[in-house]
């Protein structure tokens, strides 16, 4: 649809931006709707940002998505923001409310779980523990999920443990369910009788070392989840695949936690289809 007067904006903010994935994201979604919109690439650097959140609403746009390094910083300079992005500690999602106001919401908790359930549709939240390994705004978000979907213990694995035993301190308070930090390691023993491990370290992304973890001690039924998605197929999930386990690649998280963000922006809730993925795909490969 060509841009007219009338047409919404939004865009994300990132810096860099280059290698957002969201313009094709949000633009797949305008165009199979039919939406008179744009969603544009906002290169913010870091000390532009707060400037650049309160342009949002003089600007006539409808909201942003906001990725590295801002969303700590968003969720410090929102009008308002919701429980579940002040409880990851991050922000994700900027929306103009008609009032000029801007609100914050983290959608990554809701992407991820909605990855899983459509990737392992037969994983359970009471099949047993799960393993996060990872501690950084990602495993936030993971963890904050897990214990919404009703996990009851969860393991956090990271490198820097002390990292990990802040974020337990910070997610178990508000539930029933127990976050355990667990030495780096210690990683291979963490997995006895886990459901579900979940990578959120960088380790397996492209010009990263592959993450180095013994599924051995996983039960048959497990899931093995990974948020990485360059490559789709990480040598943890090639792993997975080879012992027979359920897989869920990190593209799904990516797309799903976009939902809620374009339903706020443009009224119209999307879906994530097979020729979203292809369409999202085609563009990182071109
Ligand atoms: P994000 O907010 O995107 O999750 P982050 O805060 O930089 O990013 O977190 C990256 C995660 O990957 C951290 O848990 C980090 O471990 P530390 O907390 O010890 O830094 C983990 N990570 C990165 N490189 C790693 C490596 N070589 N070995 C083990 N863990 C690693």
């Amino acid at each position: 649809m060509p841009v007219g007067g009338k047409t919404k904006v939004a865009g994300v903010m990132g810096w860099p931006v280059e290698h957002s994935l969201s313009p094709r994201l949000h633009g797949f979604w305008l165009a199979e709707h039919g939406i008179d919109g744009v969603f544009v690439p906002l290169p913010v650097k870091p000390e532009n940002f707060a400037d650049a959140l309160r342009a949002l609403p003089k600007l006539g746009f409808v909201g942003a998505s906001v990725t590295l390094p801002h969303k700590e910083a968003a969720l410090a300079l929102a009008d308002e923001v919701d429980a579940q992005a002040r409880r990851i500690g991050a922000v994700n999602t900027l929306i103009v409310r008609p009032d000029g106001g801007v609100l914050g919401r983290n959608t990554d908790a809701f992407g991820f779980m909605e990855s899983l359930r459509e990737s392992a549709p037969r994983w359970r939240a009471d099949a047993g523990a799960a393993v996060v390994l990872g501690a950084g705004g990602a495993a936030r978000a993971v963890v904050a999920a897990l214990l919404e979907a009703g996990v009851s213990e969860i393991r956090v694995v990271n490198r820097t443990v002390e990292r990990a035993r802040e974020l337990a301190r910070a997610m178990a308070p508000a539930t029933k369910g127990a976050v355990v930090a667990r030495p780096w390691a210690e990683r291979a023993a963490a997995l006895a009788g886990a459901a579900l491990v979940v990578n959120t370290t960088s380790l397996g992304m492209q010009g990263q070392p592959p993450l180095d973890l013994d599924l051995a001690p996983l039960p048959a039924t497990a899931t093995v989840a990974d948020i990485v998605y360059a490559p789709l197929e990480t040598p943890l999930l090639k792993a997975a695949r080879a012992r027979g386990l359920a897989g869920v690649d990190g593209l799904g998280m990516l797309l799903h936690q976009g939902r809620p963000a374009f339903a706020a922006w443009f009224g119209i809730e999307p879906q994530v289809t097979p020729a979203l993925r292809a369409a999202v795909l085609a563009d990182r490969a071109g």
